[in-house]
């Protein structure tokens, strides 16, 4: 990574700055709808469609609020649902590596909607790839 991307990743981890660059509460509200919206019109994901409910209104809720406090901002999902372990939360859910990356797809997806500067999207990709992996329960 070049000097400046360094610096620039230092400054996206310090305080709030990934929830506020991300709109806030609002901003991150809108990348989970994107983000299930996404996922109900690419045919890449219609296998992790199926996973889900067939009323995606919580599950459009509690991403948002996760991701809140996953970019440092206000932990709206614990505040309403209690605290959340991400692994044991999926563990019921079969998780592959097809699965894993329509996940990352349809995050990629609805990044590319918003406003952000594009160093943050990739940096928020990056960074989800993280926890998507620690997701993924099967080989
Ligand atoms: C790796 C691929 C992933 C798949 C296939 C997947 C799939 C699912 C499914 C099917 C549910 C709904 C469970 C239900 O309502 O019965 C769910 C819930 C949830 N997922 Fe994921 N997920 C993945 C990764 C992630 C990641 C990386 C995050 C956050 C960064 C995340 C955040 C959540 C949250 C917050 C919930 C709600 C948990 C609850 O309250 O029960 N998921 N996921």
């Amino acid at each position: 990574m070049s000097d400046n991307l360094e610096k620039l990743h230092e400054h996206y981890r310090e305080g709030d700055n990934q929830f506020r660059i991300a709109g806030g509460v609002e901003g991150i509200q809108k990348l989970a709808n994107d983000f299930y919206d996404q996922m109900e019109t690419l045919p890449e994901a219609k296998h992790i469609l199926g996973l889900h409910p067939g009323d995606l209104t919580e599950s459009r809720e509690k991403l948002g609020r996760f991701l809140c406090g996953y970019m440092n901002g206000p932990d709206l999902y614990k505040e309403k649902y209690g605290p959340l372990q991400l692994a044991p939360a999926h563990a019921h859910i079969p998780i592959g590596t097809d699965e894993k990356e329509a996940w990352l797809l349809c995050m990629e997806k609805a990044l590319e909607q918003q406003p952000y500067p594009q160093a943050f999207k990739d940096f928020l990709l990056q960074r989800l790839a993280i926890p998507a992996e620690r997701c993924r329960n099967q080989p």
